[in-house]
């Protein structure tokens, strides 16, 4: 480097490696890069020199290379020389910061803590092809890394990922992959929602029916089917052994394992175990999730011994500091109805009933503490206030939630749903939900922890940091589904985590993934979602925008789905049939995008004939039955309760339709969910005598090719759905 560049590197740290960032595309950037010159070759003879050689980061680091390269390299605790990989110990460095110096002599990583260390390495490992992650041997004789002195350390001691295993159960491996993942975007918290409505999901000793009956949904079990489960035995939990082993691979990764223990709502799971502990009154109002009795009663006494039991177990297997109850979207009616919630009220002198949740969450408050832990919940927690100045807050309903708890004293991390839970959908086109917001990637990476707060800088302190969330009841199906919604939304909040506010760019960090990054979560193994194109069509012309300059993007044009092997989009498509083509952005041979057509062309021509509607299944209140003749397919009717077996939803054509399919859709109208999961379709050409169809197959079945014109179609119920009410659509007919 000239002397002039060395002067403007000291006055415009900043920009230079804001420049020589993008160039090295790590991910989350790093608080300062200083390139230097010359490069250190990676070559024959390297060994890692660390104080001790069991120590985690070092072997971590020793395994990552000899899979990359094509020689061993050693582990030492000689004073490292040349052509070494040293650990220092400075404790001048911040808690998990690090600096990582390349020079053409050696690298060394110092750090003051073993999460520093960690985070050396994986920083360390970027500078490596991608491929380094995959564990397949890359054979590489030599290799040269630039060389370079990055100064890193975090902006937040939390940054983390909550992840739903009581929904969907995923199995331990799943869970060290997603603890690799995490750690290699220097995530440091992993806040697993233990227990549910839909499955208990730890092992407690004391009450051992909470995971052989709790744990399990389906037919014949204690909790019913739900999520597309279906009659099948369904479920899975972890022993107290197993949790420990992951904890302490989780521990090795820098990454803290904390339990939440849903309550007193989203019980379903531990109230039909015990029996006895709900309220035993009745409400017509579901809960947010739509079930009913899954509410524990907060006037028992004899409730807070089997909660104290419970978190005493949580509190022994569970280094971390926090137990988290929950707390979230309690239905308050059976405690209005229950003597002994009533005659807490009054013991208590409280007015409203909502006050009782405050108390419940002040007692389990008491019990955690007594058992050395902190508790921490959902914001609704903190609704009545009067907590210890350590119970922890997870605002999710609003940043507003996380500025309310914050003015109380509670320490408080955001995980506010608008921008945080990854289980909304990226665009309307995809699956998962919406009911927060439309979530795409720079709507993510946008999201500050401390945007929309008026805070004092006392105050700013009590924001621990952020989290993304994944709730898990639409991704049983299709396999790994998980990972698409999480990746790469998750980098986006590790970078928000752990980067500086003002080295945010969402233009720099989206150059870091198509030019490196996704390189590398392909490596890892993670089926992340891949960016579809757009296409418009205009003057005869599909015009394809790729979303980014070097995908690849493939199509077909007989509105089938593109493959791997389907011709790679490479200019002008003109065609008076735009109705046909299909385009998918391919990142390998099995990872791409949706398939997506122009988004300015009418693909279906639905037949849309005067219908009416009869149904023996009592509806809802606030659906209209009316709305399945309206050929609005954004419309859904559901019924007031869980289906039952011999009930039929018949729609009478005024006239014999001739159409060559018909599709019945139900449940949601873009998502698999409470639609019907027993049942067949049977349709008519005299309106009297019947002919049976398909079975429905994930809430959809279908009539192809009817031989004449179809005077009604009718869904018959063979058994109950798997969902506490079922939602009909309007017929989609070609
Ligand atoms: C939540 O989404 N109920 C925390
Ligand atoms: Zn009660």
């Amino acid at each position: 480097m000239k002397k002039g560049l060395v002067l403007l590197v000291l006055i415009f740290g900043n920009i230079i490696s804001g420049m020589a960032e993008t160039k090295l595309n790590i991910v989350p950037t790093p608080n300062k890069i200083v390139m230097g010159e010359g490069t250190f070759m990676v070559k024959r003879g390297l060994s890692i020199s660390t104080e001790d050689v069991r120590d985690f980061s070092a072997l971590y680091l020793q395994e990552k290379l000899n899979g990359a390269l094509d020689f061993p390299v050693q582990i030492t605790t000689a004073k490292g020389g040349k052509n070494t990989i040293i650990f220092i110990t400075d404790s001048t460095i911040p808690a998990e910061g690090y600096k990582l110096t390349v020079t053409p002599e050696n690298v060394t990583i110092a750090s003051s803590d073993m999460g520093g260390k960690y985070y050396g390495v994986q920083t360390l490992l970027q500078l490596f092809p991608a491929g380094i992650y995959s564990g397949a041997s890359l054979r590489l004789k030599e290799y040269p890394l630039e060389t370079v002195t990055i100064e890193d350390a975090p902006r937040f001691s939390y940054r983390g990922f909550m992840l739903d295993v009581s929904r969907t159960f995923f199995d331990l491996d799943y869970l060290r992959s997603y603890i690799d993942w995490m750690s290699a975007h220097k995530l440091n918290r992993l806040h697993l929602h233990l227990t549910d409505d839909n499955g208990w999901r730890i092992e407690i000793k004391k009450y051992p029916e909470l995971t052989t009956k709790g744990a399990w949904r389906g037919k014949d079990e204690l909790i019913p089917p739900t999520y597309l489960s279906g009659d099948e035995r369904y479920g899975g939990y972890y022993t107290q052994k197993e949790m420990k082993e992951l904890i302490k691979y989780a521990q090795e990764r820098n990454i803290m394992i904390i339990p939440e223990f849903d309550l007193p709502g989203h019980s379903l799971s531990s109230t039909k175990v015990f029996g006895n502990v709900t309220c035993g009154t009745s409400t017509d109002t579901p809960s947010a999730c739509g079930e009913f009795d899954n509410v524990w009663c907060v006037g028992k006494e004899s409730n807070y011994k089997i909660l104290e039991n419970i978190i005493k177990e949580l509190a022994s297997v569970f280094p971390c500091p926090y137990v988290n109850i929950g707390g979230d979207e309690v239905i308050f009616d059976y405690w209005r109805q229950c003597p002994d919630c009533q005659a807490v009220m009054e013991r208590e002198g409280f007015k409203d009933v909502e006050e009782l949740h405050g108390y419940f969450v002040r007692r389990m408050e008491k019990i955690i503490n007594k058992y050395g832990k902190v508790m921490m919940g959902w914001d609704d927690i903190q609704d009545f206030g009067g907590l210890n100045p350590t119970s922890t807050v997870v605002a999710w309903r609003s940043q507003s939630k996380g500025v309310e708890s914050i003015k109380k004293g509670q320490p408080t991390i955001m995980q506010a749903a608008q921008y945080l839970y990854v289980d909304m959908q990226y665009t309307p086109a995809e699956r998962g939900h919406s009911w927060a917001a439309i979530i795409p990637l720079d709507r993510i990476y946008s999201y500050d922890p401390l945007q929309d707060m008026e805070l004092t800088p006392e105050e700013e302190k009590l924001v621990l940091g952020v989290q993304a969330g994944l709730w898990t009841e639409l991704m049983q199906f299709p396999p790994r589904f998980s990972e698409y919604q999480v990746f790469p939304r998750l980098c986006a909040v590790a970078e928000t985590g752990w980067s500086a506010k003002e080295d945010k760019n969402y233009e720099d960090f989206h150059s870091r993934l198509v030019n490196k990054h996704y390189d590398r979560l392909y490596s890892m193994g993670i089926a992340f979602r891949v960016e579809p194109p757009k296409v418009v069509y205009e003057d005869s012309e599909l015009k394809v925008t790729l979303p980014y300059p070097s995908a690849v993007v493939r199509y077909t044009t007989d509105g089938t789905e593109p493959t791997s092997v389907s011709k790679v989009y490479s200019g002008k498509i003109i065609t008076n049939t735009p109705e046909d083509f299909r385009f998918s952005t391919f990142f390998s041979r099995d990872l791409h995008s949706i398939a997506v057509a122009a988004e300015n062309v009418t693909l279906h021509h639905y037949i849309t004939p005067k219908v009416k509607v009869e149904t023996d299944i009592p509806i809802w209140e606030k659906s209209k039955l009316e709305d399945l003749t309206t050929y609005n397919f954004n419309k859904r009717v559901r019924s007031k309760e869980r289906l039952q077996a011999g009930q039929t939803l018949t729609y009478i054509f005024d006239e014999p339709i001739e159409c060559n399919t018909i599709h019945i859709p139900t449940g949601y109208t873009n998502i698999p969910f409470y639609g019907v999961s027993n049942g067949y379709v049977e349709y008519s050409y005299d309106g009297v005598n019947f002919i049976k169809g398909e079975e429905f197959y994930r809430y959809h079945a279908y009539i192809r090719n009817p031989e004449k014109g179809v005077k009604a179609v009718r869904i018959v119920i063979t058994g109950p759905n798997d969902g506490y009410s079922c939602n009909f659509q309007n017929l989609k007919i070609e």
